[in-house]
């Protein structure tokens, strides 16, 4: 394996687990810095491999794949979280992997996560395991109604999620995640959503973006607005609690925490941390043009063991996901001022699905 301590030199292959768009912007950040990518996935289609040098289609358990992959990279990374634990871990015997596989078995699993999210002293919302109707009562009679029925395994863009307002829903609520082991979490009722997108390299280098708020529609992201609306201490506590669970990951790369908002007594504000995701974000898509450094290339350099660098935010900056059939007004889009179009290269337009994003600029006003 290549000595860890060194920077990986320019010409080296990176190579990365996923082919959606995370792993695209990925790839296309690297490509800047002078690497190769080799992107894995199952899917021929995946975005991703439009802009890679190399390519593996193949399914996450083909041992003789992983093998071949393994060989013909210097470091790996992924770009989405449910790729299977046991994958990352076999390519960790001979290869660098970042972040370590071992993060992958804790975020899959919503229960596992929140736990260990309050176990490092950060607050979440009330929560309980359950696996099956009896629980569900038993629990909601605990956290109180409305409350929110979460999959614990393989939920995204809001899926395996169903709100339960009352006793009499849980039966349809449970038939709704399709009787799946679960978490039941209280309903916040929260003022806004927020996330901290952070860094941290090998060496314990730790950096931060600028606080974003979020706006999610249908459980999935909408739109990304930074500066957020939310105080210089929340914002401080945001990125504290980004920096505390990236330490005590030992992480190395970008990961995102979710937080939501909450009201404390008159005026005051309060951070409940809804989940962790242990790659780039959604709503840190805004960095690739507000910002000195955009968040794949931070991620990449961390797998990389390059310096990281503190990221400078230029501008103010609205980043709006095109979901679905948007994306037909693309024209109409690249002719906006002040704004700049990313497309993904899907094929297939489905309601919903990330096509692209826009960040729209404007001059800074403020921290
Ligand atoms: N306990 C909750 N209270 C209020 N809203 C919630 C709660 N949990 C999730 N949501 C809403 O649903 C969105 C998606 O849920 P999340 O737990 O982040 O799952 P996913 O993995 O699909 O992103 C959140 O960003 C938030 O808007
Ligand atoms: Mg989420």
């Amino acid at each position: 394996m290549a000595d860890t301590s060194l920077p990986l030199p320019p010409g080296s292959t990176i190579g990365i687990l996923g082919g959606g768009q995370l792993g695209r912007m990925l790839s296309m950040a690297a490509a800047r810095l002078g690497f190769r990518t080799h992107v894995y996935c199952p899917d021929p289609d995946s975005p991703a491999f439009q802009v890679t040098d190399r390519r593996t289609v193949a399914p996450y358990e083909d041992q003789a794949a992983l093998a071949d992959f393994a060989q013909a990279v210097d470091a790996v990374t992924y770009e989405f979280e449910n790729i299977p634990s046991a994958t990352a871990a076999a390519l960790a015997r001979t290869v660098r992997v970042e972040p370590s596989p071992s993060i992958l078995d804790m975020t899959q699993d919503r229960y596992v996560e929140k736990s260990f999210i309050s176990r490092n002293g950060l607050a979440v919302a009330d929560f309980a395991t359950v696996s099956g109707t009896a629980e569900i009562e038993a629990a909601a009679g605990r956290i109180g109604y409305p409350c929110i029925l979460k999959t614990r395994r393989f939920g995204y863009d809001g899926k395996g999620q169903t709100r339960v307002e009352r006793p009499a829903d849980i039966p349809d609520a449970w038939s709704a995640i399709g009787g799946k082991p679960a978490i039941l979490e209280a309903h916040v009722p929260f003022l806004r959503e927020v996330s901290a997108i952070v860094a941290r390299g090998s060496d314990g280098t730790l950096r931060s973006f600028d606080i974003a708020e979020n706006r999610h529609e249908n459980g999935i992201l909408r739109s990304t607005t930074v500066p957020a609306g939310i105080s210089a201490a929340t914002a401080e506590a945001a990125r504290a609690a980004g920096y505390r669970l990236a330490e005590s990951l030992f992480y190395t790369g970008v990961v995102a925490v979710e937080l939501f908002v909450v009201a404390d007594g008159e005026d005051g504000e309060r951070l409940l941390v809804n989940e962790i995701a242990p790659r780039v974000h959604n709503s840190g898509h805004w960095t690739e043009d507000a910002c000195s450094i955009s968040q794949f290339e931070m991620h990449m350099r961390a797998v990389a063991n390059w310096p990281l660098p503190v990221p400078f935010r230029h501008s103010d900056v609205e980043m709006t996901n095109l979901l679905g059939n948007e994306v037909d007004n693309f024209a109409k889009i690249a002719a906006l001022p002040d704004t700049r179009i990313h497309l993904y290269g899907k094929v297939g337009v489905r309601p919903g699905r990330k096509m692209g994003h826009i960040n729209r600029l404007a001059p800074l006003r403020g921290r």
